[in-house]
């Protein structure tokens, strides 16, 4: 149990090149409202995109600086957050080879994206190792940092619940440091022992009857008595709360609460459909795009009435217009008082809104480069000092420490 309050998150996006609307409601949008509120890690996650497309490389780095300079067109600050590159941190590999040692065959197979996936990217062979370990990768991307939260979207959920279940393991595994119950004997000794009989009654009225106020005084005991060294202390904790150290932290996932944004073409939006607008969608081929969007097909003519519900522009309307509008819609829809066009640029307006400022900082940012690629190599340095403390203690954990060299 940690005093300090833990708010970090941290989330990843593989490389995909320049956004679309879709990652933008899905994820971004949240990321950059979260960096108000917690302690923020956000990386590409490029070996990831090597699991898949690894017989690509030539896309992997011009993927990454595109889709850096969305997030920092759409608001993604680097005084408030640290953005990184996943394969600049090596850290991250270290831990996914660690971890990969302890993680059962079973679990990873039995994860539901790993068929999904290697169902639906048929054209690719991804009978390999990576592949498998996508959410070994995963699990140390999340739990180097130690975050209490990870913000991902419904399809995520099981590779953050995979990653507990790997730290509970390694925990189960490494979190005892060795000859813990002699250390405890000692610890009890050093208590003194009025205190260390009290102590025990405590203890034993928790771990049977589950008495929380026994707990708590037993902390408010281990605490009192100043002379205990730290390690001391966290021995006495460990074998109170029946548990060992925690080396690595169980985060839980942080759902982002996102309304599904519809293609052009009524399906989810999403490259390998071809349905996309991008976040700095040029504004003539908005309209274009918008303008060439099917409809209800009972409209037929402009005096044919339609119906919202069976129209893609609708489910547009539902994410951009007020009320006001959209009651205009429905009306002028279902009496054929309005044509598709006057719908159509009714909400080409909102959408412009919202991303032309991005489109503008996105232009600024092309012309200056250099500026993102300091701003990305700062957050690898600040990640690396951070992922670089977690190693140091995972590496002692499982016997590699070598401190002589
Ligand atoms: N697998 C995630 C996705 O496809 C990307 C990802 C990689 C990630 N590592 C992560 C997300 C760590 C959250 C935390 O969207
Ligand atoms: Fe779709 Fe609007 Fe045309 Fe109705 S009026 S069919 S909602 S585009």
């Amino acid at each position: 149990m940690s005093l300090i309050e833990n708010n970090r998150v941290v989330s990843g996006m593989r490389p995909t090149g320049a956004l679309h609307l879709g990652n933008y409601h899905g994820a971004l949008k949240n990321w950059i409202k979260l960096q108000h509120e917690y302690d923020c890690f956000y990386f590409v996650a490029d070996w990831h995109a090597l699991t898949t497309h690894y017989d690509d490389p030539a896309q992997v780095e011009r993927n990454t600086w595109e889709m850096v300079t969305d997030w920092l067109a759409a608001g993604l600050n680097p005084k408030s957050s640290t953005i990184f590159v996943q394969s600049k941190v090596l850290e991250h590999a270290e831990l996914h080879l660690l971890l990969s040692m302890i993680a059962p065959l079973s679990w990873l197979e039995r994860v539901p994206t790993y068929k999904d996936q290697i169902e639906k990217l048929k054209e690719r062979d991804l009978a390999t190792y990576g592949f498998l370990g996508y959410p070994v990768l995963q699990s140390s991307d999340i739990l180097l940092y130690r975050p209490a939260h990870v913000p991902v979207g419904e399809d995520q959920v099981a590779h953050v619940e995979i990653t507990r279940e790997l730290a509970r393991r390694f925990n189960h595994l490494y979190g005892r440091e060795p000859g813990f119950e002699d250390k405890v004997e000692k610890a009890l000794k050093s208590m003194g022992k009025s205190s260390a009989k009290k102590f025990k009654a405590l203890r034993k009225s928790y771990q049977e009857k589950g008495f929380d106020d026994s707990l708590q005084s037993a902390y408010q005991l281990i605490s009192e008595l100043s002379h205990l060294t730290i390690a001391d202390r966290e021995r006495l904790q460990g074998y109170l709360e029946g548990s060992g150290r925690s080396i690595l932290v169980e985060p839980q996932s942080l759902l982002t609460p996102v309304p599904k944004m519809p293609g052009l073409d009524g399906q989810k939006m999403s490259k390998s459909y071809g349905n996309t607008i991008a976040l700095r969608e040029d504004p003539d081929d908005l309209v274009k795009k918008i303008k060439t969007m099917p409809t209800d097909p009972a409209r037929v003519r402009r005096t044919d009435p339609g119906t919202p519900e069976k129209c893609p522009v609708w489910d547009f309307h539902k994410i951009y217009s007020d009320e006001i509008t959209q009651r205009w819609v429905n009306e002028g829809c279902t009496t054929a008082g309005i044509g598709c066009i006057d719908c159509k640029m009714k909400v080409v307006e909102p959408i412009q809104a919202e991303i032309a400022p991005i489109r503008a900082r996105g232009q600024e940012l092309e012309r200056h480069q250099d500026h993102v690629h300091a701003i990305i190599k700062e957050g690898c340095d600040a990640a690396r000092e951070v992922a670089n403390e977690t190693m140091t203690d995972v590496r002692k954990a499982v016997g590699l420490q070598y401190s002589e060299i």
